[in-house]
């Protein structure tokens, strides 16, 4: 069958890595790619939010399953626009969707399925959001209600940081996404991604895993895209994840079934763990980015069998065959990141890598040019290893990066502590 992935960042690189490697997978396309899909894909210079210009290639194609990637082109309606041209599809409809792109929107149907989350109050005037902190104090969470790639979240330790989050959001610095706020109570505990595949009825977990946000060893600095990763989360018990699915996922699923707008995709959940139990912090309509890394590199094939069964609603009729290994990946950035970072650098050393089924280096901000590999992103690789256990799997990660060169390049080198502190 012939594929089309929309997206262009390592999760999209990791989900092609994985499909091409399944016998059913013919032609394979990623729009629009970036240095390191042309390796298993072809890159197609096509705008992965215009549904119009997806369907029309996806008909002069012959395209059998569409894949989205990013929040952007969900939330945009995209796989609204190419299921009605009756193209098979992965990926939420936007009123779906919703449960990424408003966070107010989340937090009520959480009300309504009675899943644990955050005690929060939400609001469209400054005023009144000011006068909550005053009354309730720090540390307080600040949430921009819309998509703000990430950056619209404010957990603010004290009083005056998080008034001045309030003042930034309704003064337009997240444009319309902060038009609405939600103000939330401050978790504690160990946080994890937790993946579920559901095509509106049936619930498949496919992973657990945990990310490192800020962009610092030992978890410090600025909040980031995500600067590493590893999965299995040992945080993610038998017990949680029962406790996951039975107190948050399928009530979720049925609250959104139960009002015409049933959710079929990945359902990717931000967990806070503590004392053995989780509440949820927010949902994700798409695969993680970098957990999606680590996912393909643990699935591999089937992932492909696994997302085809979502979309045609048959994930009843599968199970994921789980080998008992660890995977990890290393995010490396541009000098700068998350804040403003110079482009065109070159890399060196990639050919030194020997890619295989346990060592991949995924691309997300890259461009080649005239034979050379340039940093065109912030998060620029994400450089994944597999192992029978998470130390050996670390291990092999970091003597890729030590293989890489490029003096402009940073990364973490703590990544996977929690789990191997344990
Ligand atoms: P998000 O951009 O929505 O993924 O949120 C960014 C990060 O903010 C999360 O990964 C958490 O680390 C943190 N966060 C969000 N909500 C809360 C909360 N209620 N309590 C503590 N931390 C939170
Ligand atoms: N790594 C977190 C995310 O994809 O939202």
């Amino acid at each position: 069958m012939n594929i089309l992935i929309l997206g262009s960042g390592g999760r999209e690189h990791a989900l092609a890595w994985a499909i091409a490697q399944n016998p059913k997978c013919g032609a394979l396309y990623v729009a629009s790619g970036n240095a390191g899909i042309v390796a298993p894909a072809r890159t197609v210079a096509l705008d992965p939010c215009n549904g119009a210009q997806v369907v029309a290639f996806a008909k002069e194609n012959a395209i059998d399953f569409i894949i989205i990637g990013p929040e952007a082109p969900l939330a945009a309606g995209v796989a609204d626009i190419t299921r009605a041209a009756g193209f098979l599809t992965f990926g939420p409809s936007a009123k779906a969707a919703r449960i990424e792109s408003s966070k107010a929107f989340t937090k009520e149907l959480c009300d309504a399925c009675g899943a644990p989350t955050a005690a929060y109050a939400r609001f469209n005037r400054a005023d009144l959001a000011r006068a909550y902190i005053e009354t309730h104090g720090a540390p307080i969470v600040v949430k921009a209600d819309g998509l703000a790639a990430g950056k619209g979240v404010i957990v603010a330790m004290t009083k005056p940081e998080a008034l001045e989050a309030i003042d930034d959001m309704f003064g337009g610095e997240f444009g319309e996404a902060g038009a609405e706020v939600v103000i939330e109570a401050f978790l504690t505990g160990e946080e994890a991604s937790f993946f579920v595949l559901t095509d509106g009825v049936n619930a498949l977990p496919v992973g657990t895993a945990q990310d490192h946000k800020r962009v610092g060893n030992g978890d410090t600095g600025p909040n980031t895209g995500g600067m590493g990763a590893y999965s299995p989360a040992p945080v993610m018990t038998t017990t949680v994840i029962d406790q996951t699915m039975t107190e948050i996922i399928l009530p979720t699923i049925a609250e959104m079934a139960r009002r015409g707008t049933p959710y079929q995709g990945v359902l990717f959940a931000g967990l806070m763990i503590e004392d053995g139990r989780a509440q949820l912090i927010e949902y994700n309509a798409r695969f993680g980015d970098p957990e999606t890394q680590v996912l393909m590199m643990r699935l591999g094939a089937q992932a492909l069998d696994l997302l085809l069964a979502c979309a045609k609603g048959q994930l009843d009729q599968i199970t994921v065959q789980w080998a008992d290994d660890h995977a990890l990946t290393v995010v490396m950035a541009n000098q700068g990141y998350p804040g403003a970072y110079d482009k065109g650098a070159k890399i060196g050393g990639l050919d030194r890598i020997n890619a295989d089924s346990n060592a991949m280096v995924f691309h997300a901000g890259t461009a080649a040019k005239e034979g050379a590999i340039l940093a065109t992103g912030g998060r620029v690789l994400s450089v994944t290893a597999r192992g029978i256990t998470l130390a050996q799997a670390q291990k092999r990660a970091y003597g890729m990066i030590d293989q890489i060169d490029w003096p402009t390049g940073f990364c973490r080198r703590d990544i996977g502590w929690r789990a191997l502190e344990k």
